[in-house]
């Protein structure tokens, strides 16, 4: 009956389908030594009595306390790790002018290793402190600096997929801020994969390394089509920024003479395990491409809301089968955590439906059929952020990582206002009927997701170990 290495007793949310969340009240997670989840067992299954009593008083089980639920870990498709150093800056200048103001000069003292480490140190833990257990990273163009981060997130026990940044077009880059050539930027990216992969090998929770054009703009044609060969040789996930903004999506068409999509598609950085940032300037054939291909898109709302002069239409991006995960787009965006992301893609959303602009008549202002619901908000934090990565990961069902965040809504300093008083008598897992609840449970899921703080993650688990917890009840 021992056989798992751990067995929790609580409630869980995941998503069932991109539109409907799954309630699990009161089921077991068996999760295995290599911290797969093994088997969900619900209350009224045979094996429910037998498992608890197999298990209780040992060490690998664990009861949630009466107010805490079980969310699968976030998962953040778009963090430049180094400009977790200048978070909240300089947000109200246009794109180009931001990249080479502030983040082109942060971005370069990352050859510094001391620096670097402690900016990605202090990232590292704050995104696991904020419930995100898998993180797609852009660091810098420094190839020592970026395995470094790859290290701290393997050391932190946080599944991080990493990316060595690749700028070698010396008429869109600074003097002090660029790969010294393209050869030297290729070898790089290729030494940064093998090293990577080499690292992997002792890593439970999986390090992954990413060949990282940061976007055409600042990349030759002849980098950008090595790194294309680069990813096929190496079965490698590739990342970049695609149509973000009108200056961005037009200095592509100028160059390339095509939509950005199908520039990246032409040199070979379109595939299943790619992943694209901000995507709000796809036209149908290039939305097309994305789904044929499988490439992603990382939807970046709090940064959108600055830089891409759009909201992104998801809804009809997800209509014709393209996967969706969510970006904090640290430092675009400047909030750290997907709570805050989920919130702000439901707000986009809701403006872009009704539209803005109160002189326009309401027949007018809107986009029909763009709300997502925080449901589906819900999803693209999670599930759509696993499918995104082709990874088993973001949702809480057997052959998943066991990748969670434990959430305490009766904190006293971070409260949830939860006053239903069917859910505050059922005690010990007796008497909860899961089919009167059902709806309450759905608005607990509610206020989790639109009024968690930090305070309510209580802990963190990435791959069956626990990374992170908040130990004392007032803290
Ligand atoms: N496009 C190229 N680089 C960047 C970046 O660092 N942030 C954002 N938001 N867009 C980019
Ligand atoms: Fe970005």
């Amino acid at each position: 009956m021992d056989k798992y290495m751990l067995l929790f007793q609580g409630t869980a949310f995941s998503s069932k389908s991109p539109k409907e969340i799954e309630i699990l009240a009161d089921y077991l997670f068996a999760i295995n030594a290599d911290g797969i989840i093994e088997k969900v067992v619900a209350p009224q299954d045979e094996e429910y009595q037998a498992l608890i009593e197999a298990y209780q008083g040992t060490d690998r089980f664990h009861r949630l306390d009466e107010g805490q639920y079980l969310l699968p870990g976030f998962i953040d498709l778009h963090v430049h790790a180094p400009q977790w150093a200048q978070s909240g800056t300089a947000l109200d200048i246009p794109l180009y002018d931001w990249l080479n103001t502030y983040t082109f000069p942060l971005e370069s003292k990352f050859a510094d290793l001391d620096f670097a480490k402690l900016v990605y140190e202090d990232l590292v833990s704050t995104l696991l402190a904020n419930g995100t257990t898998t993180v797609l990273y852009f660091a810098t163009v420094h190839k020592e600096a970026s395995l470094l981060l790859a290290e701290i997130c393997a050391r932190q026990g946080q599944r991080a997929l990493v990316g060595k940044v690749v700028m070698d077009d010396a008429e869109q880059t600074p003097h002090y801020y660029r790969d010294a050539s393209t050869a030297t930027a290729l070898q790089d990216t290729e030494d940064f994969i093998v090293a990577v992969q080499e690292l992997a090998k002792n890593v439970k929770q999986g390090v992954y390394p990413v060949v990282t054009p940061r976007f055409i703009p600042s990349c030759t044609d002849e980098a950008l089509e090595g790194l294309g060969k680069l990813a096929a040789k190496y079965d490698a996930h590739v990342q970049s920024h695609c149509s973000e903004s009108d200056w961005a999506h037009r200095f592509v068409q100028d160059r390339c003479h095509k939509n950005d999509a199908f520039a990246l598609h032409d040199f070979g950085l379109l595939r299943d395990k790619a992943v694209m940032a901000h995507c709000n300037f796809l036209d149908d054939a290039d939305a097309d491409l994305f789904a044929e291909t499988g490439t992603a898109i990382a939807h970046c709302p709090i940064s959108n809301a600055y830089f891409s002069n759009s909201v992104i239409p998801t809804a009809r991006f997800q209509a014709k089968g393209i996967d969706i995960g969510l970006g904090t787009d640290i430092s675009g965006g400047f909030s750290p955590s997907l709570f805050d992301n989920v919130r702000q893609a439901v707000i986009s959303s809701r403006m872009l439906e009704d539209g803005v602009n109160p002189a326009i008549s309401p027949e007018e202002r809107g986009v029909p059929n763009s709300r997502l619901t925080v449901d589906e908000a819900f999803y693209l934090a999670t599930a759509g952020g696993g499918e995104s990565l082709s990874l088993p990961i973001g949702r809480i069902q057997p052959s998943y990582a066991w990748d969670v965040q434990i959430i305490d809504t009766t904190l006293p300093s971070a409260k949830l206002p939860i006053f239903n008083t069917d859910n505050n008598n059922a005690k010990n897992g007796e008497n909860r009927d899961i089919n009167t609840n059902r709806e309450d449970l759905h608005g607990i899921f509610q206020k989790i997701m639109y009024l968690s703080r930090p305070e309510n993650i209580r802990e963190v688990w990435v791959q069956g170990e626990k990374v992170h917890s908040r130990d004392s009840k007032t803290l």
